[in-house]
């Protein structure tokens, strides 16, 4: 239920975010559909507005001018224009092929062109007006994300009644891959700007407490930063800590128990001729998620005669992502090959070796997949957390299948339980795999059950709270 109005609010709740929860797609008639964004973020921070009364401020995913502000689900959505030219130079640019390498431990190349800083700048000065547009005096302001880390100073300038909390989705990386970037100072002073800064793990947050003493002369206790006094500001003070993400662990359990689901993972069983063992794997299209070097494994598998069809089948889907960005191209052409040769040497006449599934689903099929899944392949290069890891555990509610999980996550501090891989020892990573397909029922129930603990105690709604009290006694409070 969308509402356009036209009257000015503001809230004393504002997030924003690179995306909105929703992307406005043009149909073929004109009309323009909304549907949910992809990633992590949107996952996360969809359950957290819900009830509240708040705004969410981000770019609708198509070029050029923004669609009015409009009420979705109780929230205020407000849509921030982005230019076809900016699309390419702060978003695909800066924000994906200078920034997201970088804090991704250089997996490609970063590359870095002076034209999209200054996009990245324009866009963000963009995001903190709009910010300050929906702000009630005195409000509470959550930026998210790599793409917006100029925003919280931009804020501060204009507006010092409101307080501001950062929240970085991803890794922030070791000050000697982060010594590379051109821009690497002004960066750190934007997101100074904020009352609050949080991070995924302990280690992201000591990575940028590090980098504030390196490179703008700051000096730091524990996990606070003090800024020396310039051009007649006072010093300020900034808390930065580790606040892991988490999922709606409830209503995904609920999801996933509900008759409607459990019969689809059945159907999702049969459709692939009942296999012995059904893995899955769950990614956005990225060379951070470690998918060549999980196909890498199972090929050899296949070749060492261990895995065989018609007994093992891998679904692989895989969520199209910045498919204008060239290494994300380079990716798809490697993927879509390897996957083509699997199946011509290993699949038969009625049964697939490989499943590649190059789309979006909704919630109910992902429980389904999830919960028609013996393994779960979660095998990440690096990833600031991952939440397939965690929707898996949700939805195992009949303490069924098995996470692989890389200790490159943001997921493993947590999950440690899982039968926990290094996605480039391939030689490993094979026998993890093997370990999970072939353990013991009782053993893997055990590990399942431990699991769901630890994903049931951290929910979103926790994690929220964590970060928003944490924003809220931060050192120093607005005049
Ligand atoms: P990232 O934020 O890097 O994409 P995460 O694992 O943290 O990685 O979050 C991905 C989110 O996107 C999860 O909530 C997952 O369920 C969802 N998702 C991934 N692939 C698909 C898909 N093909 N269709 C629908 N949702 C997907
Ligand atoms: O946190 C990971 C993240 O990059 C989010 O910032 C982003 O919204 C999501 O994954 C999906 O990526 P994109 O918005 O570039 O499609």
């Amino acid at each position: 239920g969308c509402t356009s109005v036209d009257k000015q609010t503001t809230f004393d709740f504002v997030v924003a975010a690179n995306r909105l929860p929703v992307d406005a797609v043009e149909r073929e008639d004109g009309e323009v559909e909304w549907r949910r964004s992809p990633g992590g973020l949107v996952t996360a921070m969809d359950s957290v507005m819900r009830g509240r009364d708040g705004a969410w401020v981000g770019w609708a995913g198509t070029p050029g001018e923004a669609p009015a502000p409009f009420e979705s689900e109780g929230m205020w959505l407000h849509p921030v224009p982005v230019s076809a030219e900016e699309i390419e130079h702060y978003y695909e640019g800066f924000s994906n092929d200078t920034l997201w390498p970088i804090y991704h431990d250089v997996i490609v190349p970063a590359r870095f062109r002076r034209t999209w800083w200054h996009a990245y700048r324009r866009v963000n000065e963009r995001f903190a007006e709009a910010v300050c547009e929906v702000a009630a005096k005195g409000a509470t302001v959550w930026v998210h994300d790599y793409q917006l880390q100029l925003v919280p100073e931009l804020v501060r300038e204009r507006r010092p009644d409101v307080r501001i909390g950062w929240f970085n989705h991803i890794p922030f990386p070791p000050v000697e891959l982060f010594a590379q970037l051109p821009w690497r100072a002004p960066l750190l002073r934007g997101l100074l700007g904020a009352d609050y800064l949080g991070f995924q793990r302990t280690a992201d947050a000591q990575n940028f407490v590090r980098a504030c003493r390196s490179y703008l002369g700051a000096t730091t206790k524990g996990d606070r930063v003090t800024l020396p006094a310039e051009d007649g500001q006072p010093t300020r003070t900034v808390r930065a800590s580790a606040v892991p993400i988490s999922i709606d662990v409830a209503s995904l359990t609920e999801l996933a128990r509900s008759e409607s689901v459990q019969q689809r993972a059945q159907e999702i069983r049969a459709s692939l001729g009942d296999p012995k063992t059904l893995l899955l794997g769950v990614d956005r299209l990225d060379y951070t998620k470690g998918i060549r070097h999980r196909l890498k494994a199972y090929e050899e598998l296949f070749e060492d005669g261990a895995l065989s069809c018609p007994d093992v089948t891998l679904v692989q889907v895989a969520t199209p992502s910045r498919e204008r960005v060239d290494a994300y191209k380079r990716l798809r052409t490697q993927i879509e090959t390897t996957v083509g040769r699997i199946n011509g040497t290993y699949s038969t006449v009625g049964a697939t070796a490989v499943h590649y599934l190059h789309q979006s689903y909704d919630r109910a099929e992902m429980a389904a997949l999830y919960l028609a899944a013996d393994v779960m392949l979660v095998t990440p290069l690096r990833d600031g957390m991952n939440l397939v890891a965690k929707e898996y555990v949700a939805c195992r509610h009949d303490l069924g299948g098995a996470l692989v999980l890389s200790e490159f996550t943001g997921a493993y501090h947590e999950l440690s339980q899982a039968f926990i891989c290094n996605p480039h020892d391939i030689e490993g990573l094979k026998q993890t795999i093997m370990r999970a397909i072939t353990g013991d029922e009782r053993t893997k129930r055990r590990m399942m059950s431990a699991l769901r603990k630890r994903v049931t105690h951290n929910d979103v709604t926790r994690w929220a709270n964590h970060f928003l009290a944490n924003l809220e006694a931060s050192p120093e409070k607005p005049a």
